[in-house]
This record gives C-alpha cells, structure tokens and sequence, in this order.
C-alpha cells in the first residue's frame, strides 16, 4: 500500500512532532510512530528543559558550561545556535499549553542540574516530558494538515535503488514500513523525509530509555548511505533507581541539584567531594564513574542517594512523581534514601547533520536524539537534549519549506517484495540475540573500556551479524527482528567508534588511554 505526503516524518517525539507542527502551516505532513505517539523517551524526561530566561543568567554562560560538559568537542557555532533559540523555543511551548511551573517573583521556577552554572531549567513538577508530548500531540491532532500513524514500524529508507527506473542514488523518498495491525509493509513516499528516531538505548542492558530505543533511526541512515559520528560517546546517567521488579526508572538529576547527596550505603560517607570540586553537580560522565568506581571498589549492589535531610514538604513539592512512585516501592524518600545505580541514559552520537538538520543524503533530514549536531560535544549537559529536539525540529521544517519548490518529487516506487520470505519458526532466536548484545554492550562497551573488552565486544558482533542477516534475508520481518537488526549495526557503529578514538574524552573513558589529547576531534564513520 502506498502512502503519499509532501513529508513523511519518522517519529512523534519532541523532535518528530516540532518539525510537524511547523511544516504543516503548507505541507501535508505524515507523523509515523512505531508504537504508541508517546512511546519515545520525551514522554519520559523528568528534570526539565535549559534556557536562559532570567536576569543575571547569559546566553554566554550556558554555551561555556556545554561546551565544558562536552570536554570541547562541541561545535561551537551549533551550541550557540540552540541556546539563542532556546527562550524562543519554551515561549512557543507555553503558548501550545505546556504549564511550566511558575516562580515566586519570575514568570518560571528554574532548577539546577549537574553542570550548570545557574538555575536555568524550565520544569513541569519532575515530569516535564510528559507535560510537552502532551501539547504537541494535540496540536498535531488538531491540525489537519497532520496525519498521525501509530504501530508503523519504519524498516528502511526509500532511496533511487528502490525507484522502478533510476532516479537519483542518494535522494530520499520516504520508508517501508511494517503495519503492526495488518502485519504487511506499507510504503509512505514524500518529497522531504526527516529523521526524529530517537536514541539507541536499549543497546545496553541497563537503560533509563524505552524498549523502543533502538537506534532504528541511525541504522536506517546509515545503510542508506549517511556518515555517523561520536557513537562511542554513549551517557550513562549516575541515578537510576536500584529495584529488583522496576529496572529503569531514573531519579531525575533535579533531585541532586536541589540539595541530594550520594552517599556509601554501608558508612553513610558523601563521596562526591572526593572525586570533583563540584560534588554531586559535577557533570554526568564524572559522576557516574565516581559511582561506578565506588561500587565496583567496595562490593556494592548500589549506593545511596538521600534528600531526606531536606523538609519532607519541599520534597514532595519538588518531586511529585518520584515521591509517589517511590512510595509504591516501599521507600518513603521524605525520611530513607534512594538506591541507585548508573544506566545507560542518552546517545550523544549519531546521523551527522548541519544547522539545518539537513545529513548526507538529498531530501533527507534529521532532528533530536538520532542525531550528531555538534551541540553535545563528548558529553551532554542535562536538559539540553529535548532543547536540540525544538530546534532542530524547527530548523529542519524551515529548510524543507524555504527550497520546497527545488524539491524534486518522488519517482514511482517498487512496492516491498514478500516473495523470497517466509514466516520464522525461530522467533526464540531474535529474542536470545537481543538479550546477548545488550549483555555484552553493558560488559564490554560500558563506563571504563579497554581495547582488549572493546576487541572482544567487536569479535561477538561480526558473528551475530552473520546470523541475524542470513534470518533477515529468509523470514518475513517482525517488529523484533526489525529492531534486532538495527541493534546489530548500531552496537558495531558504537565498538568501532570507540576502539577509533585512543584517548578518554568525556564519557569515553579508556584504561589504554586514560589522558585526552591536546586537539578534540569528532570520531566520523563513512559507510
Ligand atoms: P523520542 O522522543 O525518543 O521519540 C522517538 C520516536 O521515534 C518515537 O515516536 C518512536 O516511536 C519513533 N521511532 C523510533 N524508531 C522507529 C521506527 N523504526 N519506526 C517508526 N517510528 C520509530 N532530556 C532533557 O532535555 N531533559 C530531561 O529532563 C530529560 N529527561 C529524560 C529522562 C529519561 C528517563 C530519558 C530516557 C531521557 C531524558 N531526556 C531528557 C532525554 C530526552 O528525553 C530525549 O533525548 C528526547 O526526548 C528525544 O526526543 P526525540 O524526539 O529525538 O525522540
Ligand atoms: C534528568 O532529569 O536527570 C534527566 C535530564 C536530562 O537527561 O537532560
């Protein structure tokens, strides 16, 4: 079945539905999502979203403190690009309804976290991402230039090579998708395709990010042909929560920057101070290395993250949800402290785009966490990230409506042939492989590498690559086997990167070399 806008969007996230909103005052415009609308990980976010928006704060502070978040791998031009757009990109969030909370004597509260140098986080209680997928999905809803198409699993690019006379190798026309509800693989054309995929969580075992995160969004680019950058800087954020039945539910950094302290379980001794000035508002990378060095030197299973020494009204206030889903645990985080542990949070690497969001390939574009902008360097600084997604969203529809007419539109397509494949009966073998890269990722590819673990991680992906594309290429697609196959290149994508770059740079950190080099230079991958 074939599907034909002007742009076809992949993804209904922050990035995904931005862009929507923004081509549909003059294009028509389809929004697929591979679940739910509100399965990506803005729903998730918790802590809020950076601007300067109050006196005394300047754009300048908040462009050093991401490029010293980054270890000066950022692109300068790009971090100050999004942090002059930011206040631009909250007051048209405000305006679609998000109810930020609101100050005692300014128009916002602004919180702190790791990193920052001054209170500088819009929020919505600790659930702000829920807030903004909220007012975007019903401006969308409401648009009628907007067509939204939930449980469409995105398989691969439409390219020349899929036209049925050559037209152009390179140039994106669109996507096949699978229709989880009629089980068949539907093809969605437009002049202009944007990338808004998402991260690659899910590569690791342990992760704050939803199932779905699987770095669909960079395999896809980059079998298509797109250079991939700084995949080896994966984040690991230091405070998911340490619960044998609930595996990846993050307390929310807001949490350390309104007074939180980590402390040694067994002792109660605040260890931040010893590793960085900062403490616990260092940067992420520094201080999930201080916990993971922490736990791994005395035989912990977690240690403690304890606001109770703050009065119990302020907690609740500040962290509703957190308040109340703790609770349920069992943990009153009024008066006990929270077990934590570093999980895998965020992919600072991606498909390399410019400041138009515009890859390598014509017609294609890509926006938010499936992306390389230069914004986050060799670590991201908190709450920049849904920051990238409104700007980039926006750029990207701006540049699509601006050279709509040099646009050429897309040729006949060849629908997806079915007739080579058959149904699997070894569905049990994409479920073991999934299990055993993300086992191995989180082992091999994780906090502290070495070339020797990072060898070792690459030797497990070349033969799982044989196995999964040899059952690829003979079984009908799933759903998991979809995304099996995205993992598989994405996992190689990240080993590669890592076992390029010979120096620790923000989260790369390395045993064979443990100091940064004098010049920072991006790991860029070309197909
Ligand atoms: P997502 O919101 O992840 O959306 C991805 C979309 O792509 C989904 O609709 C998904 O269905 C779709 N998709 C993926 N693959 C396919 C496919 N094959 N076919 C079709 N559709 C597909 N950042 C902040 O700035 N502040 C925060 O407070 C914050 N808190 C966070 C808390 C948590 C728990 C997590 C996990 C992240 C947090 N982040 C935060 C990071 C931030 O939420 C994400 O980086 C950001 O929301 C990514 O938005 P996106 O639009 O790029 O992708
Ligand atoms: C958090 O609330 O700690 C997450 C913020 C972010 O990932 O930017």
């Amino acid at each position: 079945m074939a599907n034909s806008f002007d742009v076809v969007i992949i993804g209904s996230g922050a990035a995904g539905l931005t862009a929507a909103l923004n081509l549909a005052e003059k294009h028509r415009v389809a929004v697929i999502a591979k679940g739910g609308l509100s399965e990506g990980s803005t729903a998730w976010a918790q802590g809020g979203i950076a601007a300067v928006l109050e006196p005394g704060d300047t754009f300048d502070a908040h462009v050093e403190d991401t490029m010293v978040a980054g270890a000066g791998l950022n692109n300068r031009a790009t971090v100050e690009y999004v942090v002059e757009n930011a206040p631009r990109a909250i007051e048209r969030l405000a305006e679609l309804g998000v109810p930020f909370n609101p100050g005692e004597s300014e128009r916002w509260h602004l919180t702190r976290e790791g990193g920052h140098s001054h209170r500088r986080i819009v929020h919505v209680d600790d659930a702000t991402g829920w807030a903004v997928q909220q007012a975007l999905e019903k401006a969308a809803f409401a648009n009628p230039n907007i067509t939204l198409v939930p449980d469409m699993v995105a398989i691969d690019l439409v390219t020349g090579r899929h036209g049925e006379r050559y037209s152009g190798e390179g140039h994106v026309w669109g996507v096949y998708a699978l229709n989880r509800q009629t089980g068949r693989v539907e093809l969605f054309t437009g002049r202009a395709t944007i990338l808004a995929t998402g991260g690659a969580g899910r590569t690791y075992l342990y992760s704050t990010a939803p199932r779905g995160a699987t770095g669909d969004g960079i395999a896809m680019a980059w079998r298509a042909g797109c250079r991939v950058s700084n995949m080896e800087f994966m984040q690991f954020h230091p405070t998911c929560l340490y619960n044998l039945e609930v595996k990846n539910f993050l307390i929310t950094e807001a949490v350390r920057g309104e007074g939180g302290q980590l402390k040694i379980p067994t002792t109660g001794h605040r260890f931040m101070p010893d590793f960085d000035p900062r403490g616990e508002l260092a940067p992420r990378d520094v201080v999930a290395r201080a916990i993971d060095h922490e736990i791994k030197r005395l035989g912990l299973d977690y240690v403690h993250l304890d606001i109770s020494h703050m009065p119990p009204d302020f907690v609740r206030e500040h962290f509703p949800n957190i308040y109340t889903k703790l609770m349920g645990l069992g943990i009153d985080i009024t008066t006990q402290p929270i077990p934590v542990v570093p999980a895998q949070h965020y992919t600072c690497g991606g498909v390399l785009v410019d400041l138009k969001g515009r890859t390598d390939l014509p017609g294609l574009y890509a926006a938010g966490e499936v992306t390389q902008s230069g914004l986050h360097g060799a670590n991201r600084l908190a709450s920049n990230s849904l920051l990238e997604c409104l700007v980039f969203g926006e750029a990207a529809a701006g540049h699509i409506m601006r050279h709509w007419d040099e646009m050429p539109e897309a040729p006949p397509i060849r629908p997806w042939d079915e007739s080579r494949v058959s149904d699997s009966d070894e569905e049990v073998i994409v479920q073991h492989n999934w299990r055993e890269i993300r086992r191995f990722m989180w082992d091999y590819v994780g906090i502290v590498r070495t070339t020797k673990r990072l060898e070792r991680a690459h030797h497990r992906i070349k033969l799982l690559r044989r196995e999964v594309e040899e059952y690829y290429g003979n079984f009908r697609v799933s759903p998991d086997l979809i995304e099996l196959r995205n993992l598989v290149d994405v996992a190689e994508l990240i080993i590669r990167s890592a076992l390029r770059r010979k120096e620790s740079r923000g989260l790369h950190y390395t045993l064979d070399y443990p100091d940064t080099l004098a010049e920072a230079k991006d790991t860029v991958l070309v197909p």
